[in-house]
């Protein structure tokens, strides 16, 4: 068993069967059996006011599709508050929605040190503004674009969330190096064979010199942060080392653009 307290998620959900694949496999399904992470599902439907069980209705003032209603949400929210034995409100309940705040890195790692999540999925039309107003503490996009449901944003969330769970990972240096931890994308990778078609491994990586092969690897991650991503070179966490090499790079390009 972990020495850690395992993050509880409890997932509101209309689909609850979407979630058997990515969670029943790999990283994830590890973390839960070894009690790092707690994922409990919760069909928003079992709340419903009507024997139908239906939780949506047209919109008040018309339009197209529908909404779905407070009933059942609240229902469903109180029923985790209650199970879970909070008095008040627990550290997150988060809707999500493409009207959010974007999802990164950063976000994950601060969700990763909350004790209980709580994830609510919209569909239709999405939510009534009633829920949105006073259940829930955070709403999160997983980015510019539209899905059907909030199921697939609530597995994106999870994953990054269990990977930057202590004890989750094998090696605790496996996320630190990640691309976005620390600001910057993370350098390139090679394994066996060391000669493919041709292609050859940057010789560095073979020569088993740790300090050449730590300096290579901070260059490279510079390089393509500044080549792919440079709006986060502004906010990286940069040494004055990493200055100097970005410098560097910057004059090499300049004079490769005057030749
Ligand atoms: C079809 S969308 C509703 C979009 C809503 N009418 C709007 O324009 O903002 C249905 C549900 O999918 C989820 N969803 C869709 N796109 C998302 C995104 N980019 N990030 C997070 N959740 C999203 C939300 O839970 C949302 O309530």
């Amino acid at each position: 068993m972990s020495p850690f307290k395992p993050v509880k998620i409890d997932i509101l959900t209309l689909f609850p069967e979407m979630f058997a694949g990515p969670f029943s496999n790999s990283i994830l399904k590890r973390a839960q059996e070894c009690g790092l992470i707690e994922i409990n599902l919760i069909n928003i439907r079992d709340f419903s006011a009507n024997k139908h069980r239906t939780v949506d209705d047209a919109p008040y003032g018309g339009g197209a599709g529908m909404v779905m209603g407070p009933e059942a949400l609240f229902g469903a929210v109180e029923h985790v508050l209650n199970t879970r034995g909070f008095d008040l409100l627990p550290g997150r309940v988060v809707l999500m929605s493409p009207q959010g705040r974007p999802f990164n890195q950063m976000l994950a790692d601060k969700m990763a040190r909350e004790n209980n999540l709580v994830l609510i999925c919209g569909h239709y039309e999405g939510v009534d503004e009633r829920v949105r107003k006073e259940l829930v503490t955070d709403e999160i996009s997983i980015g510019d674009y539209v899905l059907t449901g909030g199921e697939i944003p609530a597995m994106v969330v999870v994953d990054a969330v269990t990977r930057l769970v202590p004890g989750v990972l094998g090696e605790a240096a496996s996320a630190t190096e990640d691309s976005f931890c620390g600001g910057l994308l993370e350098y390139p990778h090679y394994t066996r064979p060391r000669e493919y078609r041709g292609m050859g491994v940057p010789e560095v990586l073979l020569s088993g010199h740790h300090e050449e092969i730590r300096k290579w690897r901070r260059r490279e991650s510079l390089l393509r942060t500044l080549e792919r991503r440079p709006e986060l070179l502004r906010t990286a966490e940069l040494t004055s080392e990493d200055k100097e090499i970005l410098r560097r790079i910057k004059s090499s390009i300049n004079e490769l653009d005057l030749s």
